[in-house]
């Protein structure tokens, strides 16, 4: 199994299969409001699924809610409410909070949704039929929170949850199991064979370790509660939530309802998880799909915790902040570009307010802000406003081979799931283009080859930027794209491979060809300082 990713300028290692590009976040619990954590693992996956969008691929972005299972119904009964309207009301809130933070998801699946039933029963009546799924006695620590069974050993003290450090409640059901156990070699040939189907490597040893230990079977159904997915065989259970969840990510691309979409997306899906949950998802899942006759999905990409004073900040720790009226506060834009840029993928972070409001000045407000209000206060000034064609390269100019290289390694850090490295390299682009105007000192000059030569390299660093910035920022991207007098919409700019090696030229030189830009003769567009510095 290869991973997918249209690369044709990256050279990275990732193999190029396809162009058709499937990403999914985890779908949330709906028990409370979206915190700053969940908010996290959003911005991820629409980082990327922006970049994809962005270099041409056909992108299908998934996320939703998953409405089911004991913790639900109590949260529901709480409220008094009937599980359904709590699950319309508070799915709301999840939709509603990712179009504040901008999430350009293409899809809303909600568990609840008759498609969903239909495909889930459907799923796993394949595995039934294939034999993998057995009738047992049950007895276990539960903890609701998890909506999983802990052995007494992975309990603390109080038999509490190590996760939500709530007491864990002793359940005896009959259930129906799934031999797990029946898997571990096939996964372990897996992981073996694909080494880069988890990342990071941590992760992929943490499974790999996991695996060798042995696996217990599972149980999958439950008949203590009858909020969920009826089992077709045996309708007196309803399947356990996690299994239910998992399947969503079939249903979205018609697996109960168009079945010859399903191999459009599968199994070259890239799936943004939470760290604590990749055993659902790099064991579970892929047995249950090996299990169903399907192929076992092709990247799962684990992320850490967001943090508050080390805590992970989560609804049962009463140290989320709420994401919706948070990101309004800070900034959309400053919350994500913190997010993508100050943390490695696959790390805890600690979050914090400051070390937001640090990375707004040093990076948005002064490095960003100021190159773009230099060009256009000089195109302004020495050209009236409409940007001068750039008269022939002089040998050994030093920052047109430092954009070149830049910019390709960060067009391999995007493609390589690193947003912290190609932003990180963006921005060095950024202060080498800012250092490079400080040095020849255009305000001095007047118009001239050398005046328009160098105002030209500017603006085109401010173009690359906006490309390669677009997936963290993608408001801002569109506005430094319009004050450079483009007319069209940023993500639609490089939809074609021959776009993109205009761009970012395959052999380097393509990069400084300006009617590969179509800037010269636009009118820059003055505005105001896209980032005013903060407190
Ligand atoms: N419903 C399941 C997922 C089913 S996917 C088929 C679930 N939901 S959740 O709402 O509890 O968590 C969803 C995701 O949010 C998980 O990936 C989890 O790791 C992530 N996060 C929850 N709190 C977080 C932080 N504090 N920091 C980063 N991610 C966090 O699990």
């Amino acid at each position: 199994m290869e991973i997918p990713t249209k690369s044709p300028l990256s050279g990275n290692t990732l193999a190029i299969v396809s162009n058709h590009f499937y990403i999914t976040t985890p779908i949330y619990y709906v028990n409370d409001k979206p915190h700053l954590g969940t908010a996290y693992t959003m911005v991820i996956a629409d980082a990327f699924a922006r970049w994809h969008r962005i270099i041409g691929d056909e992108v299908f972005f998934l996320t939703g809610t998953d409405e089911h299972g004991q913790k639900i119904a109590t949260a529901a009964a709480e409220k008094s409410l009937s599980p359904q309207a709590w699950v319309d009301e508070a799915s709301r809130w999840f939709a509603d909070a990712w179009s504040v933070l901008n999430i350009s998801n293409d899809a809303f699946i909600r568990t609840t949704e008759a498609r969903h039933h239909e495909s889930v029963r459907r799923f796993m009546q394949a595995v039934y039929d294939s034999g993998y799924i057995y009738k047992a006695n049950y007895e276990g620590w539960y903890c609701v929170a998890c909506e999983a069974y802990y052995l007494e050993d992975e309990l603390g003290e109080g038999r509490v949850c190590p996760q939500h450090k709530k007491p864990a409640e002793w359940m005896v059901e009959e259930n129906y199991f799934f031999a797990l156990s029946k898997f571990e070699e096939k996964l372990l040939k897996l992981y073996a064979d694909n080494p880069d189907s988890i990342a990071p490597l941590s992760r992929y040893n943490e499974i790999v370790s996991q695996l060798r230990q042995g696996l217990m079977d599972i149980s999958i159904t439950r008949t203590s509660i009858d909020w969920g997915v009826k089992v077709p065989w045996d309708e007196k259970h309803v399947f356990y939530v996690w299994c239910d969840a998992l399947v969503n990510y079939l249903t979205a691309i018609g697996y109960a309802t168009e079945e010859d979409k399903v191999s459009v997306w599968w199994p070259n899906v890239h799936h943004v998880v939470g760290k604590d949950i990749i055993k659902f998802h790099c064991i579970w899942w892929p047995a249950l799909c090996m299990a169903a006759g399907l192929e076992p999905p092709g990247h799962i990409l684990a992320h850490g915790w967001l943090l508050v004073s080390g805590e992970k900040m989560s609804k049962s720790r009463l140290n989320q902040i709420e994401a919706a009226s948070y990101a309004e506060r800070v900034g959309v834009e400053a919350l994500r570009y913190h997010f993508l840029r100050e943390i490695t993928l696959g790390a805890d972070a600690d979050f914090s307010e400051e070390g937001l409001t640090a990375r707004y000045n040093s990076d948005l407000a002064n490095n960003l802000g100021n190159l773009l209000s230099r060009v256009s206060t000089l195109v302004a000034s020495k050209y009236s406003g409409t940007i001068p064609a750039e008269s022939i390269c002089d040998q050994g100019c030093a920052m047109k081979q430092s954009v070149v290289t830049m910019a390709k390694e960060a067009v391999v850090a995007w493609n390589n799931f690193s947003p912290d490295q190609a932003l990180l390299i963006t921005w060095n682009l950024i202060r080498e283009a800012n250092a490079f105007l400080e040095t020849n000192e255009p305000w001095k000059m007047q118009p001239g080859d050398k005046l328009s030569h160098i105002l030209s390299d500017a603006l085109e660093v401010l173009q690359i930027v906006a490309v390669l910035a677009y997936p963290a920022i993608p408001d801002t991207a569109q506005e430094i794209w319009r004050r450079i007098g483009m007319d069209t919409g940023v993500e639609t700019s490089l939809s074609d491979v021959k776009a993109i090696n205009a761009v970012f030229g395959n052999g380097g030189e393509a990069i400084y060809q300006p009617e590969a830009y179509g800037l010269a003769g636009n009118t820059i567009i003055a505005g105001e300082p896209l980032f005013p510095r903060r407190k």
